[in-house]
């Protein structure tokens, strides 16, 4: 039977394996093999995704986490290595473009094995971002590539894939699979008591957390949203606490622990606003038709921008406020079907199949 290795070490990731593995399982002919590389590691990173989403436990569990870039990319590089000479797969698979993707490509690509990279061609064209160097790199050593959006492709072709042995292929979004999967499982996070109207806010990037000016600035704008226009509610990235806590600042909204997916899309579908620096948290916003205020400079989703559904402000305090007081209970519809529509999975494993004839 064809065997795919795929390598998964961070939250999204692990949301976004779970609609493909499933539409493996369904499908029949492949063998997946599941690596985690230990990227994220608390129960509440990690197995609760598994435990919800049905994921198969990984057959390989690396400890990999922490350090520098550099560091945790080059243990994962040698481990996954190690995984991949003794597993034999006929193709790798790698999602998105963080630390984990990048080592699991450049491993495969070494050892002469294909590469299928989910999530090609976003770009945000700032390469001081560590996911913009990953999602380069992962592009450039795959041969499948499966492209989230028209923009994507567009990208891909601009940067001279339509003159490469490669397959370039614009297959939808796997998020909106999961959201639409599992929103039925929506459930509030334990110990609630949440107000009839909040905004939801995620806070996470390196470009926002490593700068301590940004994250001033951020946290203030946090704190007077959620005095001047609705109680926010944060689940809180362990990166950030580390970082809030090392620069002492003080976040007066309601925080709460990184909650699993059924409980992230009761907020999703409960809230008035999501206010958000995450890749993914964007787009869910949409999917569950709240407007987003994006605390980032690009975003890899320009259609959203386009499409009026999300407003790109920064990390400037004042851009923020003012953009959360104009965005907050407007509702925005998903009229072009920007993301597939929930087929996403089954075109990529399709795709994986015809491949491995
Ligand atoms: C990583 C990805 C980022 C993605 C994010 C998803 C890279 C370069 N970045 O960022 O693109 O948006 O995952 O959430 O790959 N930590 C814990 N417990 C955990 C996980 C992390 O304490 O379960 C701590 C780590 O020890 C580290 C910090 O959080 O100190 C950051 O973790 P890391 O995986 O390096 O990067 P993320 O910010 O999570
Ligand atoms: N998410 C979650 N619990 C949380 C925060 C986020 O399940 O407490 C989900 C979120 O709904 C989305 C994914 O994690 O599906 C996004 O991951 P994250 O924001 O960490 O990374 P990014 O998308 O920015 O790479």
């Amino acid at each position: 039977m064809f065997r795919i290795l795929t390598i998964i070490g961070a939250r999204p990731q692990f949301i976004k394996a779970s609609v493909v593995s499933r539409a493996i399982k369904q499908t029949g002919g492949i063998e997946e093999i599941m690596l985690h590389t230990g990227q994220h590691f608390d129960a509440n990173m990690s197995d609760i995704f598994f435990n919800q989403l049905g994921i198969p436990k990984p057959d390989i569990q690396l400890d990999i986490h922490g350090g520098s870039h550099g560091e945790m990319t080059g243990r994962m590089l040698a481990e996954i290595e190690q995984a991949l000479l003794e597993h034999k797969p006929d193709r790798v698979l790698v999602y998105g473009d963080t630390n984990s993707t990048l080592a699991g490509a450049l491993a495969a690509a070494k050892l002469h094995i294909p590469v299928a990279h989910v999530e090609a061609g976003l770009r945000s064209f700032n390469m001081r971002m560590p996911e913009e160097v990953n999602r380069i790199l992962t592009d450039q050593i795959s041969d499948l590539l499966f492209c989230p959006t028209t923009t994507a492709v567009k990208n891909l072709e601009t940067e001279g894939f339509g003159h490469k042995p490669v397959k370039v292929m614009q297959v939808g979004d796997v998020m909106q699979d999961a959201a639409l999967l599992f929103a039925e499982k929506a459930v509030a996070p334990a110990g609630g008591d949440f107000p009839e109207k909040f905004i939801l806010a995620t806070l996470h990037r390196a470009e926002n957390t490593d700068n301590p000016e940004r994250l001033a600035n951020i946290v203030r704008a946090l704190n007077q949203v959620h005095q001047d226009e609705a109680p926010v509610v944060l689940p809180l990235h362990p990166r950030t606490r580390k970082l809030i806590s090392q620069q002492g600042l003080k976040l007066n909204v309601k925080l709460i622990e990184p909650v699993g997916y059924f409980e992230m899309v009761w907020l999703l579908d409960h809230c008035q606003l999501v206010l958000t620096d995450s890749g993914g948290v964007q787009k869910e916003a949409f999917f569950f038709g709240k407007p987003c205020v994006t605390m980032r400079d690009q975003t890899e989703w320009v259609e959203l921008v386009d499409a009026g559904a999300n407003e790109l402000v920064g990390a400037d305090q004042q851009k923020i406020v003012e953009a959360a007081a104009r965005n907050v209970g407007r509702s925005v519809e998903d009229a072009d079907q920007l993301y597939g529509g929930g087929e996403a999975a089954q075109r990529i494993v399709d795709e994986l199949v015809m491949a491995g004839r």
